[in-house]
């Protein structure tokens, strides 16, 4: 009898820590399904009836997410990421053309290679920290570890990479990178370029290519070459190795101008690598030839997925002598007619302070020496030393120009027919 009340007086108990137990087990099984956030939320939570009315929600988010996400809205106006390059002596053309190019709602990336005297890279950094636009908009950025850059070697691709990867991780929110160098100069205001663009769709790519290698088969895709600025602390000119090496039968070769202006979902793809492509043609082009003049045109071209975004023009005016030789001619106050008549965007090559940049300035831009070129975002006296509105734009005939150029390219019935021929 005693025993069997014993026996009764611990059930109860029992049962109750059991009936804790089982619950207990449940409810944290139950947390397990719902995301980490939630159930982090849950437990901390004093209102856990919230969480359980809430419960339904993480999996809508979760459901949305599998399915392919919707592509953000595009905003009505475009911003651009530049990379300015220079070498040694370029400090004052690289400054002249970023002064051109600036806009505040635009990014920068300026860059002075190795071969430049560390005064001059310095003189640089100086400028940029000093200029009062600069320092309030923040959106001017040195590469302060400068790289070594070989010419016609794939340290000038990867010298471009390296600016599009500093550039993806700096900022989110850009939808062109421009490559460009000190040589070059705007043609056209970046009010003219962001108002002309604004109607673009942003997955173009400006890309010149033609899959007819003609003469460069034979002495740009055949030998191998050695980029000795991949490994050296001193500079000095590619050295070719024997024998050549066959012409490839996995992807199909492209050939072009080293001068384009990319989208980022095409940037992306060509930095991130979750596709192998862009990663194995660089490595190919690792021991090519003047690879700038290759690598982004084999890679956009073979991608199925970005074949169709591509548009066949570098946006540049660039004159080549005939027959043409390394170098493309300087452009001289004789050349602003034909110039101005390719409605392009950019021109290259100038000399420092050409006569020409000074004509540029005054009938093109409108740009005061030292100064920035005006636009809709200038207030302040003198004109453009404070920021006023950044989204105002005040396109000029540069806008039409462009517009006549990029109708003619994307408009036309062949646009397709162009597409990595
Ligand atoms: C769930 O929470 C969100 C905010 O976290 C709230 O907007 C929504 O109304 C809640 N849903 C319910 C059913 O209470
Ligand atoms: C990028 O710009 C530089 C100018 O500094 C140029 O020489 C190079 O070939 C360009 N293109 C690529 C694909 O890197
Ligand atoms: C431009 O053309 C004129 C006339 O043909 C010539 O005299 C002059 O030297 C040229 N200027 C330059 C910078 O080549
Ligand atoms: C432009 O300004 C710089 C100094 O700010 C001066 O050295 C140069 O001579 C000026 N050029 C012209 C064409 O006025
Ligand atoms: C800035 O300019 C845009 C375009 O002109 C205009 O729609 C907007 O209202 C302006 N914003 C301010 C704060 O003035």
């Amino acid at each position: 009898m005693k025993s069997l009340n014993m026996e009764k007086r611990w059930i109860f108990p029992l049962v109750i820590s059991s009936f804790v137990c089982f619950f207990l087990v449940v409810t944290s099984f139950n947390m397990g399904l719902i995301t980490s956030l939630h159930t982090f939320n849950s437990i901390f939570s004093i209102f856990p009836t919230h969480v359980k009315i809430n419960q339904t929600n993480p999996y809508f988010a979760e459901s949305k997410i599998n399915q392919a996400p919707a592509p953000p809205a595009a905003p009505p106006v475009p911003r651009f990421a530049y990379l300015i390059s220079g070498s040694k002596g370029d400090l004052e053309k690289l400054w002249r053309t970023l002064q051109a190019l600036y806009h505040p709602r635009n990014y920068y990336v300026v860059h002075l290679d190795l071969e430049s005297p560390t005064q001059e890279r310095l003189e640089l950094a100086s400028r940029v920290e000093k200029d009062p636009i600069f320092a309030q908009v923040g959106n001017v950025h040195m590469i302060a570890k400068a790289n070594m850059v070989t010419y016609r070697g794939p340290t000038m691709v990867a010298n471009t990479l390296h600016a599009c990867a500093i550039l993806l991780k700096k900022y989110t929110d850009w939808d062109w990178f421009i490559n460009l160098s000190a040589s070059d100069y705007p043609l056209v205001t970046q009010d003219d370029l962001i108002y002309t663009f604004s109607d673009l769709k942003r997955e173009f790519n400006f890309i010149e290519h033609t899959s007819r290698l003609g003469w460069k088969e034979g002495q740009r895709a055949m030998p191998l070459i050695v980029d000795p600025g991949l490994y050296k602390t001193t500079k000095s000119d590619i050295f070719w190795a024997s024998p050549k090496r066959a012409l490839p039968t996995s992807f199909k070769l492209f050939t072009g101008s080293a001068w384009m202006i990319l989208s980022r979902a095409f940037v992306e793809y060509c930095i991130w690598g979750w596709d192998n492509l862009p990663r194995t043609l660089l490595m190919y082009y690792t021991n090519f030839v003047s690879s700038p003049e290759g690598y982004f045109q084999t890679v956009v071209c073979n991608a199925p997925e970005f074949a169709t975004t591509v548009i066949n023009h570098d946006m540049h005016y660039i004159s080549w002598d005939y027959p043409p030789r390394q170098h493309p001619h300087t452009l001289n106050i004789n050349d602003t007619a034909k110039m101005i008549g390719s409605d392009a965007a950019f021109a290259r090559k100038f000399k420092q302070d050409d006569p020409v940049l000074d004509k540029i300035d005054e009938e093109l831009l409108h740009r005061s020496n030292g100064s920035f070129t005006p636009g809709g975002w200038c207030t302040g006296k003198p004109r453009c030393s404070k920021v006023g509105n950044l989204t105002k734009l005040k396109p000029g005939p540069g806008a039409k120009r462009l517009r006549r150029l990029i109708g003619k390219l994307v408009l036309s019935a062949k646009f397709s027919q162009h597409q990595c021929n």
